[in-house]
């Protein structure tokens, strides 16, 4: 079993490519720090030294689909060792860019892989931990898709057709209804100024 200290929470966000993530980390963890946590964000695949290097074989290597669910767990067993445990015993906030239910959406919903391999995975990396909260930044894929194709240089998932987002978005909701209790979904068709009340509505009753 993990021990975590009782002042630290484990957040992640999630969301199909183009869900506008990224801006609300940002946002998030300022508001968090200028109520006096200590905050840190780190990201998946990533956040250690060999997962960056396994983000780099990722994002840009084909692969079979089990392949990409094993190495995508490989970084998320030295994620959790090096920085994401030992944050969450000190009494630190983590918030991660990305974390399992991303496994579920892109390696399951997306690829087709098999949900109980999934969870065999999910259980030997990280026995009981679970997020505290999850939020699921969700938009429709005509939205995705046409913020994505704006930028120029797209990865490996970036890359991928409208019907494989339509699948990981299915499987995100599919896991959030699963998880009411963890996983908020919040409407990010709105604009950045109704999206921060409604996270600074949910951050006031965690
Ligand atoms: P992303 O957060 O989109 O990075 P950036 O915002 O810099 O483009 O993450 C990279 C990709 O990794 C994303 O397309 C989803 C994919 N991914 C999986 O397929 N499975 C996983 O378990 C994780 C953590 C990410």
């Amino acid at each position: 079993m993990i021990i975590k200290n009782n002042n630290s929470k484990f957040i992640t966000l999630e969301g199909i490519d183009g869900a506008g993530k990224s801006t609300h980390l940002n946002w998030l963890s300022d508001h968090l720090r200028r109520q006096g946590k200590n905050v840190l964000v780190t990201r998946e695949p990533g956040g250690t030294p060999l997962g960056e290097a396994l983000r780099e074989i990722l994002l840009h290597q084909a692969m079979h689909l089990e392949t990409e669910a094993l190495l995508m767990f490989a970084a998320r067993r030295e994620h959790l060792d090096k920085v994401i445990v030992p944050a969450l015993q000190e009494g630190t906030w983590v918030i991660s860019d990305r974390f399992t239910d991303a496994s579920f959406a892109y390696q399951g919903g997306g690829r087709g892989l098999n949900e109980t391999k999934l969870e065999t995975l999910e259980v030997w990396v990280q026995q009981d931990l679970q997020p505290d909260l999850t939020l699921l930044f969700d938009v429709p894929t005509e939205v995705s898709q046409q913020r994505l194709s704006k930028n120029t240089s797209l990865d490996r998932f970036e890359q991928e057709k409208q019907d494989f987002f339509q699948r990981v978005r299915d499987a995100y909701l599919k896991r959030a209804a699963q998880f009411p209790e963890r996983i908020r979904v919040i409407d990010s068709g709105r604009t950045l100024a109704e999206i921060q009340t409604d996270l600074e509505h949910v951050f006031s009753s965690l």
